[in-house]
């Protein structure tokens, strides 16, 4: 099943839960929170007052993606807010099993990222620990910047392992996705896409969820 979960990096701030519930009439279901600390990535954006400020604005999921350094550090704040799926870089993670298991203790559906130059490889151990994986197609950190086309065989590479070896994990992609690369992300395995400009950047935020995720569907079709 496709769902499409908007990132509210490029929605109007001051008008958060009105954008929300727009791209939620559109189709929208679950909202992709972007919770960045300024050294992982080169940018700043809110943790759990926000978080909790959210919670009460919308019924559906909040899919918290943690671009932060020492992630475990904060993990039970972001629950306690209300955040229902947590995700964390691989790349941050010195000790990745154990922050998995951190984000399953504490309640939440967990979720692993990988950047642009991190192989899928990488994930090999923690495959069966996790409700879902992350794939950028962009360097985090920004909205709005292009789609890296080197994440579609990741991917692909995914969805071959979870047969294989009979996981359950979901695929989730983040970064450029838009009305001219929702399918090829869709064909590719993609089932969660995260879409922030492509939905919040100009224009009516129902409308623009509307035709992406038609776009998906009709993608699915033509899945091989
Ligand atoms: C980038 C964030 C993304 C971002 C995607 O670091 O993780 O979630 O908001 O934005 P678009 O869809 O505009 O590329
Ligand atoms: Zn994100």
């Amino acid at each position: 099943m496709i769902e499409l979960a908007p990132s509210i990096l490029s929605a109007d701030f001051a008008h958060l839960a009105d954008h929300v519930k727009r791209a939620t009439e559109g189709g929208a279901t679950v909202v992709h929170v972007d919770i960045m600390d300024g050294h992982f990535v080169p940018n700043l954006t809110i943790g759990p007052p926000v978080v909790r400020s959210l919670r009460k604005a919308t019924n559906l999921p909040l899919d918290c993606h943690l671009m932060i350094e020492n992630p475990d550090d904060f993990i039970p704040a972001f629950v306690e807010a209300g955040a229902n799926w947590i995700s964390v870089h691989q790349e941050v993670c010195r000790h990745l099993d154990r922050t998995l298991h951190l984000i399953r203790e504490h309640g939440a559906l967990a979720g692993v990222v990988i950047n642009p130059a991190t192989p899928v490889e990488m994930l090999s151990e923690v495959l069966d620990l996790v409700d879902y994986v992350l794939v950028m197609s962009v360097n985090p950190g920004f909205g709005g910047q292009k789609f890296l086309p080197n994440s579609l065989h990741k991917m692909r590479r995914l969805a071959e392992i979870r047969t294989r070896r009979g996981l359950n994990f979901r695929i989730e992609v983040d970064g450029g996705v838009a009305l001219d690369t929702v399918a090829e992300v869709v064909r590719a395995g993609a089932e969660i896409l995260v879409a922030g400009n492509a939905v919040f950047g100009s224009g009516d935020p129902k409308t623009n969820a509307e035709r992406l995720l038609k776009a998906a569907v009709e993608a699915t079709l033509q899945r091989v």
